[in-house]
C-alpha cells in the first residue's frame, strides 16, 4: 500500500499502524478524517480506540493541484526540523514526533487536538499581545537551536519558494491574472512590475535567500503554520525549513501582522522583543517582499480587502522595501 487518504479502508491503516509498532495488541482504527485545510500534502486524523494521530504524507506533487511537482523529500526535512528541536523549550510548542517512515515518505505525528490554526487574524484584523510574544520568542528559540550537521538544505523546496516570493510575483507575463482573484488588481500592481530599482532590490535578496546562512528558519513562518490551542500556541509544517537568516522569518511573520491589521507597528515590536541580532533593514524589507508578493503573487490569502486598501498595503510595502 502506498499511499493513504480518506477513502483507505480502516483495515489498511491499522495494519501499517500495527506493523509499525503503534499500536497495542487491542487497539484498532475507528475513523479517518481530514484535520484542518492544506495544499501541499495528505493529512489525515487517525482515531483509535485508545488513540489519535496525525498522518503526513508528501507525494512526488502537490496534493491539491497534482499536475504541479513538488520535491518528494519535504517529508524528511519536516522530520529533521523537529528532530533538530528535540528537547528543547521548543517541546512545549510542537507536536512530538511518533514515527518517520523515510520510504513511503509518512510522519507520524502528536495529534494536538481541537486547535484552530490563526489564518484568522486576517479577519478578526488584531492579534493579543500575549500571541505576539509567544511566537517572537518561539522564533528565537528555533533561531538558537543546534543545527544538526546533516540538515538537508532543502534547495528544491527553497527554489519552489524563490519563484513564489522573488520572481514571478515581479513578472510582467507570468500567466496569471491578478483581474481573475480580483478585478482592478492587474492594474495597482503593474507599476510595480516595471519598477527595475524595486526588483534590483528584490533580486539580490532572493539571491541571499539561496545562500547557506549559519540560523535555523522554520521557513514558512505565517498564520497558517500558527496553530492555537486554549492555552498554548504551537507551530507545525516546517517542510521549508532551512539553514539561512533569520531576518526571513521574522519578516517574514512581521509582513502577516501588517497585512491582518494594516499596521507597520508590528516590524518595530518584533525588532524590540525579538532576542537576538537582527538586521532590521534587511528584515524590513523580506517584509515588504511579502507583503507585495501576498497581494500580486500566486499563492493568495483570505484576506478581503477592497481595491483601495490593497493600493495602501502595497505602497507601505514599496516603502520598506526601497528604505
Ligand atoms: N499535529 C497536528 N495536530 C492537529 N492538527 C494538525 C496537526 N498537523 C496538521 N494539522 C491540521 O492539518 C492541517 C494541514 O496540515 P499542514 O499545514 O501540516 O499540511 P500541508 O499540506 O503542509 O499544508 P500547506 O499546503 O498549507 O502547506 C493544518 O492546518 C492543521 O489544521
Ligand atoms: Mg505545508
Amino acid at each position: 500500500m502506498q499511499y493513504f487518504d480518506l477513502t483507505s479502508s480502516l483495515s489498511e491503516v491499522e495494519t501499517y499502524l500495527k506493523e509499525k509498532g503503534l499500536l497495542q495488541l487491542d487497539e484498532g482504527v475507528i475513523t479517518i478524517e481530514k484535520p484542518g485545510e492544506g495544499n501541499m500534502n495528505v493529512v489525515l486524523r487517525i482515531k483509535t480506540n485508545r488513540q489519535s494521530f496525525i498522518l503526513k504524507q508528501s507525494r512526488p506533487y502537490v496534493e491539491k493541484y497534482q499536475q504541479i511537482e513538488a520535491p518528494i523529500d519535504r517529508i524528511a526535512v519536516e522530520n529533521e526540523f523537529y528532530r533538530a528541536i528535540q528537547n528543547t523549550a521548543l517541546n512545549a510548542h510542537t507536536p512530538k514526533i511518533l514515527h518517520f517512515d523515510e520510504v513511503k515518505h509518512i510522519l507520524l505525528l502528536e495529534d494536538l487536538g481541537t486547535c484552530e490554526d490563526m489564518v484568522t487574524i486576517y479577519q478578526k484584523t488584531a492579534i493579543s499581545e500575549k500571541e505576539l510574544e509567544k511566537l517572537i520568542s518561539i522564533a528565537a528559540l528555533i533561531h538558537r537551536a543546534v543545527i544538526p550537521k546533516s540538515f538537508p538544505d532543502n534547495m528544491e523546496m527553497r527554489q519552489l519558494n524563490h519563484q513564489h516570493i522573488f520572481v514571478l510575483p515581479f513578472m510582467k507575463d507570468n500567466g496569471f491574472s491578478l483581474d481573475t482573484v480580483q478585478n482592478g488588481l492587474q492594474k495597482i500592481a503593474e507599476p510595480y512590475k516595471k519598477d527595475e530599482a524595486l526588483k534590483a532590490i528584490i533580486h539580490n535578496i532572493g539571491e541571499k535567500y539561496l545562500e547557506v546562512g549559519d540560523t535555523l528558519l522554520h521557513g514558512d513562518y505565517y498564520p497558517g503554520s500558527w496553530m492555537k490551542s486554549d492555552d498554548n500556541l504551537y507551530i507545525i509544517d516546517p517542510e521549508f525549513g532551512f539553514v539561512g537568516f533569520a531576518e526571513f522569518d521574522l519578516g517574514v511573520m512581521a509582513a502577516h501582522l501588517i497585512l491582518a491589521t494594516s499596521k507597520k507597528k508590528y516590524l518595530k515590536k518584533i525588532q524590540s522583543k525579538y532576542e537576538g541580532e537582527i538586521d532590521e533593514k534587511l528584515m524590513t524589507q523580506v517584509a515588504g517582499i511579502e507583503i507585495m508578493r501576498r497581494l500580486i503573487g500566486l499563492a493568495q490569502l483570505p484576506l478581503e480587502r477592497t481595491i483601495e486598501e490593497k493600493t495602501k498595503l502595497l505602497k507601505k510595502a514599496y516603502k520598506m522595501i526601497m528604505l
